[in-house]
């Protein structure tokens, strides 16, 4: 029976764009037609069928998304249940364990990757699957920047490691137990033990990091069906949630319910209120203001702050607190966080599913209240990350305080400076450093263009010589960031970097410096003329990269008050 090569009108008034790809009596037309029947389709899959692409960060330099293959194939189901057409294609995908210098370098290319593979393509809408850090803000970016109708599914967090009659987190635990080996507390087996059941599946770190984080700020911010975020990677509930996304998904591109139309400035504050009652990563504040930029919301570090002044952190798994991933899953999850602070959220945005988050988190229950706290018996009084500005960082820094040592959230001590991380690196266990608990150790050169890449060395290790007197935290700053699973007293992201010439370059060993947590100040004290002078006398070093994608990310990247995107890729707003 011949096609009907007519472009189709989908409910909202718009054909479906793939329609300009696929319908009409050109050349082109058929072209196309013939090369994807050339996959085994039949003629009839073009009608009517909105193309749903699958944009998959699978890969086997990513085990937190091994996975993502199955969850693949469940999103399909979804898809053709509802009447679409699956199309899974493949991104870069950014492992956090095995990219150098780190995977953040690689964020913003994965995200112009996923834009682009959008906006080239015969696709109606998309399912953006993810999982390992920089993943899930990749895309979104990506998805936020191409603007047609998108909904995430997350991979989901690993199981829970275990090591004799422990419960271990990945990262968090492993960070410690580490500390124990370097010291000869534990032995090479016990070490090579806990090497094994650390991390047992595919799936994402199993703590409250950045990870975790940000599939928790992806389903805050209403681009995931509820309750997406923590559903263990290995659990057939993963693959449920992955054939609904795929099922509503088709329903989306019907509604033209695009990434602009929930990714509001609301969603956006309800995601950094989510965040903060949940003790999330540092990092979810540079991939917030990277996708603020891209819908061309005007989001600053200010905002941070002020919601974190009115939420209480009440989420109790690490490294914050004590549970783990699996317990946050079964005590209910983002749901029940977000409906223990519902009054502090723009509860009547619209989410991936067509309803409110009132209507979806409303009769939300809690299965353990020692995992997720009432909002009105919190864990922190305020939310997990708090912004600090001062001369020491006139455009900001953060401190994740609900991972910090109280004893120290107040606190003045003098300054030893490592100008590199190499010199940190070779420095760190020499039995002779001049520290003690009260000293501050600084390191330079860690930023986005410093590193360069603006990697995860912010938790400078403690020196050999205070762990050998039972000191675990001091005061930590530095222009990196810190791994999500990280914890200590570390002052990160301060702003603008040492690289540039900000004042964290004018540091020397011996000068005195105030960490005023409350007060929400960082301070060098150091008189302004002498500050300039010392950076006066500064010599810029060598760049990083003379070509490439390195060069490119040298010349554009913005710093992390402004989300570390490229100037380029922001949303110009008119
Ligand atoms: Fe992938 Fe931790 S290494 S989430």
């Amino acid at each position: 029976m011949p096609r009907n090569l007519d472009s189709r009108t989908g409910a909202a008034g718009k054909p479906l764009r793939s329609q300009e790809w696929w319908s009409g009596k050109e050349y082109y037309n058929f072209s196309r037609r013939a090369w994807l029947r050339s996959e085994g389709f039949t003629a009839d899959v073009f009608q009517d069928r909105p193309v749903i692409g699958i944009c998959n960060s699978w890969s086997e330099l990513n085990n937190c998304n091994l996975h993502l293959r199955n969850v693949a194939e469940a999103v399909k189901r979804g898809v053709w249940r509802a009447g679409g057409f699956p199309l899974e294609f493949p991104t870069i995908s950014l492992g956090e364990m095995f990219m150098k210098p780190t995977a953040m370098l690689y964020r913003n290319l994965m995200s112009m990757d996923v834009e682009e593979s959008i906006r080239a393509n015969p696709i109606d809408g998309v399912v953006l699957l993810c999982g390992c850090d920089k993943t899930t803000p990749a895309q979104l970016m990506g998805a936020a920047s191409a603007d047609i109708p998108a909904i995430v599914v997350t991979g989901g967090p690993m199981l829970s490691g275990q090591w004799r009659d422990r419960k271990l987190g990945a990262g968090t635990d492993g960070r410690k137990l580490f500390d124990l080996y370097r010291t000869g507390k534990l032995t090479d087996e016990e070490w090579c033990q806990i090497e094994g059941g650390i991390a047992r599946s595919a799936g994402h770190c199993t703590v409250m990091g950045t990870a975790s984080t940000m599939a928790s700020v992806a389903e805050a911010l209403g681009m995931t069906l509820p309750g997406c975020a923590a559903i263990p990677a290995p659990d057939s509930r993963r693959l449920n949630i992955a054939e609904l996304s795929g099922q509503r998904i088709v329903d989306m591109v019907w509604e033209d319910l695009t990434p602009s139309k929930i990714m509001t400035r609301e969603a956006l504050e309800n995601a950094i209120a989510v965040d903060m009652a949940i003790g999330g990563s540092t990092n979810a504040v540079v991939h917030l203001l990277a996708i603020a930029g891209r819908l061309g919301i005007d989001l600053n570090l200010d905002e941070f702050d002020r919601i974190s002044r009115q939420t209480p952190c009440i989420v109790n798994v690490k490294p914050s607190g004590e549970y783990l991933m699996e317990d946050f899953f079964e005590a209910g999850g983002v749901p029940v966080v977000m409906r223990e602070i519902l009054p502090l959220l723009h509860a009547d945005r619209v989410t991936a599913n067509g309803k409110t988050v009132r209507e979806n988190v409303d009769k939300a229950e809690c299965w353990n209240r020692e995992v997720i706290r009432a909002a009105s018996a919190p864990l922190a009084a305020e939310g997990g990350t708090v912004v600090l500005r001062g001369n020491l960082a006139p455009r900001g820094a953060v401190i994740k305080h609900t991972a910090a040592s109280p004893h120290l959230l107040q606190h003045t001590g003098r300054a030893h400076v490592f100008e590199t991380y190499k010199e940190m690196h070779d420095q760190i266990d020499s039995p002779g450093l001049p520290v003690t608990p009260e000293t501050i150790l600084v390191m330079k050169n860690c930023g986005p263009k410093g590193a360069p890449g603006f990697p995860e060395w912010g938790q400078i290790p403690m020196p050999r010589v205070l762990l050998d007197r039972g000191v675990n935290d001091m005061v930590r700053i530095s222009d990196a960031r810190m791994s999500g699973t990280s914890f200590g007293t570390v002052v990160l992201h301060v702003a603008p970097e040492s690289a540039v010439n900000g004042p964290l370059a004018a540091v020397e060993t011996g000068d005195e410096i105030e960490l005023d947590t409350s007060g929400r100040t960082l301070t060098l004290h150091v008189s302004a003329q002498e500050i300039s002078a010392r950076l006066d006398r500064r010599r810029p070093a060598p760049a990083h990269y003379d070509r490439g994608y390195g060069w490119m990310f040298l010349q554009h990247v913005n710093q992390a008050d402004e989300g570390c995107d490229f100037d380029f890729l922001r949303k110009r707003v008119t």
